[in-house]
């Protein structure tokens, strides 16, 4: 596991898109394609832009195939679509490979089921598929992707994607579980704001329950690699 903190979401921002053209860089090169699992959620809106302006020639965007970490159970054109966020932001500006979204307007479980038959397709695989790279938020309930404290979908071992009901928001999520997370190749949290201080020193200082704060799960080999601005940071006291 490795921590940085930058002095403001904007540099934190450009610092993770510069991590993402590197990985991309690197994937590409050992194997001819960078896999990418993009977060939604507000936070890393301001580092898809960077990408869009800045990163147009400088990454081989024919050779990266963008993937989600989850959905709401909304259309495309949705407000709250993930997808809407990131295509807007980014994706309708850069010529991505392929773009392998998930099915928000479909009922759930059957929108969870297609995913995963999608990343089958891909990944040619029925070993659980290595991403590249998976980008990450927290919530300030100590939520990643749309893996909700209490919820079912945190005990999921044997499914890649799941319909997983949010009582607290009265709605059922499209989620990427645990297993797959884990056995990405790199696994980055980009976390900003005062208002996940709390759940952030919970995470990486307490010895919270996996149940009660999610993003403990979060364990790939060598860790995950936390992205935070000072305001996320300021009640870390260890660092
Ligand atoms: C989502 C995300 C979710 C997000 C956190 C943080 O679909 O909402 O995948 O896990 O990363 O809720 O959201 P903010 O960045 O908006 O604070």
């Amino acid at each position: 596991m490795s921590v940085h903190i930058y002095s403001s979401s904007e540099e934190l921002s450009r610092a993770a898109a510069r991590e993402f053209a590197a990985r991309a860089k690197e994937a590409i090169e050992e194997r001819g394609r960078f896999a990418v699992v993009l977060a939604g959620g507000s936070t890393p809106e301001t580092m898809y832009g960077i990408l869009a302006r800045d990163y147009i020639g400088r990454i081989d965007w024919s050779k990266v195939y963008v993937f989600f970490g989850d959905e709401r159970s909304v259309p495309p054109h949705h407000e709250d679509s993930n997808l809407k966020m990131a295509s807007e932001v980014l994706l309708d500006h850069v010529p991505v490979a392929n773009v392998h979204r998930m099915r928000g307007e479909l009922p759930p479980e059957e929108a969870a089921e297609a995913y995963e038959e999608e990343l089958r397709t891909f990944f040619q695989t029925e070993d659980v598929p290595r991403f590249d790279l998976i980008l990450l938020g927290i919530g300030d309930d100590g939520h990643t992707a749309s893996l909700f404290p209490w919820t079912p979908a945190l005990e999921v071992q044997d499914r890649w994607v799941v319909a997983n009901p949010v009582p607290r928001l009265n709605t059922t999520r499209i989620t990427l579980t645990v297993p797959v997370i884990n056995v990405a190749r790199a696994v980055i949290f980009l976390v900003a704001g005062e208002d996940k201080a709390k759940a952030l020193r919970k995470i990486l200082e307490d010895d919270a329950d996996p149940r009660a704060y999610p993003a403990t799960l979060i364990q790939p080999p060598g860790g995950p690699q936390w992205m935070l601005d000072q305001s996320a940071a300021s009640l870390l006291s260890e660092l």
